[in-house]
């Protein structure tokens, strides 16, 4: 009886902080995140600063997030749904993508901007996101 509870407590004990390290990691992303573009970027790169932590206390997921059919069609974010890179999809060598949003830069200035320029016009200033 005491051997069995202290074998479950040392088995709780141990695995409590990967299985939340596991969750918390694999739910959220990073808090604080340096968006920069790798693919379509400039020569002069002009990363933005975006938390994302602070973000997510006021947004749903889904009013970022999204994915793509095998068609290459836009589809919404569900809960759970595999997260990528914006840059994964949203580049000039995806051919299917519209040309409004394929590059990282016209997709975050479509998504970022027209929300803070909708909340407060001083948020759409440049120096919000680059510092
Ligand atoms: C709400 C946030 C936000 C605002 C405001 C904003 N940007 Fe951006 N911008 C981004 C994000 C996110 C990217 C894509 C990641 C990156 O490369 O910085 C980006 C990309 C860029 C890029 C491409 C950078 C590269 O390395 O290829 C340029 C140039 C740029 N923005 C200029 C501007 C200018 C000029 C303004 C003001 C008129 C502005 N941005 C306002 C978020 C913003
Ligand atoms: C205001 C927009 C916004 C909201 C709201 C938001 N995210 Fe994000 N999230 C982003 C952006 C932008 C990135 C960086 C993507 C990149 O690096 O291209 C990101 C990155 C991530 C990543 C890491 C992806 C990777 O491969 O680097 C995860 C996981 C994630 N978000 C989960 C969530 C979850 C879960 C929620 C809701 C609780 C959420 N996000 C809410 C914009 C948002
Ligand atoms: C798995 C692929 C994929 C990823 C990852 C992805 N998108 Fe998209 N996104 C699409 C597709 C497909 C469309 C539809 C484009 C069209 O109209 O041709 C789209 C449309 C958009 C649009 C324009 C339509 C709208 O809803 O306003 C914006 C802005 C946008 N995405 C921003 C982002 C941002 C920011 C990220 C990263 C947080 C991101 N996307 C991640 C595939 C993706
Ligand atoms: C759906 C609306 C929405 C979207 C999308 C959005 N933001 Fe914001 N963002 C806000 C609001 C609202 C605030 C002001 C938060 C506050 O003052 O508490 C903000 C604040 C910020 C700040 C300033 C934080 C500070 O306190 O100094 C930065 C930087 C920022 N956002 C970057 C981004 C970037 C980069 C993206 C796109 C990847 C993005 N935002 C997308 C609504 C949005």
């Amino acid at each position: 009886m005491k051997k069995s509870l202290i074998h479950t407590c040392l088995v709780a004990l141990c695995c409590a902080p990967c299985v939340l390290s596991l969750a918390q990691a694999a739910d959220k992303g990073p808090a604080e995140i340096t968006l920069e573009s790798t693919i379509d970027g400039n020569s002069k790169p002009k990363p933005s600063a975006f938390p994302h932590g602070q973000h997510q206390t006021l947004q749903e997921c889904s009013a970022c997030h999204h994915s793509k059919d095998a068609e290459g069609k836009k589809i919404d974010y569900v809960e759970g749904q595999k997260i990528e890179k914006c840059e994964t999809c949203h580049n000039t060598k995806e051919v299917t993508m519209s040309a409004k949003v394929n590059t990282f830069k016209k997709a975050a200035h479509k998504q970022c901007k027209t929300c803070h320029k909708n909340t407060d016009p001083k948020l759409a200033k440049c120096s919000v996101c680059h510092k």
